[in-house]
């Protein structure tokens, strides 16, 4: 790929790396058995994949239980960041898409996700992805400190996709999940014809491969990077890590005529008191916020767990992970009730045409499922305004599963959407 220098520093957000990513691990599960049909009774035991339940579940954007005096602090402080509506005279734009990550990701809660879509544009050609970098792809910024700059989707791109805003809540516990962990969900033989791959990612924050876990397409692999990276791509705000800002269609000379003067570079500086700049204060809001709250299981949703494992969801909605050891006690070894392998797969005709980080046009990461009671619209790119209607535009590695789900008779699948509902 041909970058001009200015434009590298765009590239992990916006730009396809197709590198090779095939990690795989010895295969955990012996053979392709297939499962059981699904039961026409309620199974009359607990089923073993249902999580425990916190004693005292916090409520949407809550702090993580058992933080430090000082952790809370910074967990305020970063939501402080998190809510400031930036203005030219601090970095915002020359384009942008709002001026505030809040003003996305705000509901149910702080840090939540909202209607709000990102535009992503490229070129296909032979099933080849090319994100435009010279015309500004493949992210729109569709806002602009003034109105010549709003970017317009070229007439070369053929490609376009909506991507949905995702809550935010929990992201610490995410973070904290060995790469190991991850890749240990890799499978070498496809079960019921799921597979599932790793992103692995260049993170830009130490330049070195790592597994991709944020994002619809996996494209970035913690949480200063998807700061950072929100805040120049989002925001207009350059930082340590994107030092770049974005051209309006590429267009540098407009870019040079738009720049406010007097703007420090990179607009995001360290505060000299605390030594963190806005994408330090951001990861650490993101950090400390406590997942989404889960309903205590009853005999509806315990039911609904039964099918939901045996109609093969588990297979890539994988109920918990552990995150390692971590220096934070709240972080350190927690069990992380997700329903996500956090891995890639082949989605057939729901993949959204975009080749992203290390994710192919037809590649999506399995989406966590916790807090869905509260996250609508579904799907990358909000077609879907119920979890039933999710379901069944799945495709590709999902064809299994979803030829399953419609073999439930409408209870099973009321059951079912109510266990989904809880987590
Ligand atoms: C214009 C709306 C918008 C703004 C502003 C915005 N985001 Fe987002 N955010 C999104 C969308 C859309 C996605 C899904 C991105 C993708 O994968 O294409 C997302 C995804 C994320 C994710 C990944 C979540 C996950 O579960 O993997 C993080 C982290 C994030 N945003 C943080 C931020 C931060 C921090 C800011 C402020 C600097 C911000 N966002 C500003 C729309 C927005
Ligand atoms: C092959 C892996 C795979 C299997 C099997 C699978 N899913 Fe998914 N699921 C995904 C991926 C990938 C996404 C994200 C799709 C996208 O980006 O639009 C997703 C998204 C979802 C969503 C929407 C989440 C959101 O926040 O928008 C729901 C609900 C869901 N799956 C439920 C299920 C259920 C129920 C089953 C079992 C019938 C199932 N899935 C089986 C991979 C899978």
């Amino acid at each position: 790929m041909n970058f001009k220098t200015r434009r590298i520093n765009a590239c992990a957000y916006s730009c396809a790396m197709l590198t090779i990513a095939m990690i795989a691990f010895p295969e955990r599960e012996s053979g392709a058995q297939p499962p059981p049909p699904p039961p026409q009774q309620p199974p009359q035991q607990q089923p073993p994949q249902q999580s425990p339940q916190p004693k005292n579940p916090p409520g949407f954007g809550a702090a993580l239980d058992g933080l430090t005096g000082p952790q809370q602090g910074a967990w305020r402080d970063g939501q402080d960041q998190f809510k400031a509506r930036m203005n030219p005279g601090n970095g915002l734009g020359p384009i942008f898409n709002r001026d505030s990550c809040v003003a996305c990701h705000s509901g149910p809660a702080i840090g939540g996700s909202s209607e709000i879509n990102a535009t992503r544009f490229g070129k296909t050609t032979g099933g080849v992805f090319d994100p435009l970098i010279a015309l500004g792809g493949s992210l729109l910024q569709e806002r602009a400190l003034q109105p010549i700059g709003v970017e317009v989707i070229p007439s070369q791109a053929n490609t376009t996709a909506l991507r949905n805003t995702q809550p935010l809540f929990g992201l610490g516990l995410i973070d904290a999940i060995p790469d190991a962990t991850i890749l240990a969900n890799v499978r070498t033989k496809p079960v019921n014809g799921v597979l599932g791959r790793a992103a692995m990612v260049t993170d830009p924050v130490t330049g070195k491969p790592a597994v991709g876990r944020f994002g619809w397409k996996a494209q970035q692999a913690n949480l200063l990077a998807f700061s950072a990276d929100a805040f120049v791509n989002e925001m207009g705000i350059t930082n340590r890590i994107f030092p770049l800002e974005n051209a309006p269609n590429g267009n540098e000379t407009l870019l040079a005529a738009m720049e406010p003067p007097n703007v420090p570079i990179p607009n995001d500086q360290k505060d000299p008191r605390t030594g963190k700049a806005g994408i330090d204060r951001l990861a650490d809001f993101m950090r400390f916020t406590a997942p989404p709250p889960q309903q205590p299981a009853n005999a509806s949703t315990t039911f609904g767990a039964t099918f939901f494992m045996q109609i093969g969801c588990t297979s890539c909605h994988v109920p918990s992970m552990n995150t390692g050891t971590n220096p934070i006690a709240a972080l350190n070894n927690q069990t992380v009730s997700l329903y996500s392998d956090l891995l890639l797969h082949d989605m057939g005709t729901l993949g959204d045409g975009i080749a992203q980080g290390n994710a192919g046009p037809k590649e999506m990461r399995t989406a966590p499922l916790w807090g869905l009671s509260a996250s609508g619209p579904y799907l990358h790119d909000g077609r879907a305004h119920t979890v039933d209607a999710a379901i069944r535009a799945h495709s590709g590695e999902a064809t299994y599963s979803v030829n399953q789900y419609l073999k439930l008779n409408s209870s099973q699948q009321s059951l079912l959407l109510q266990f989904l509902n809880s987590l």
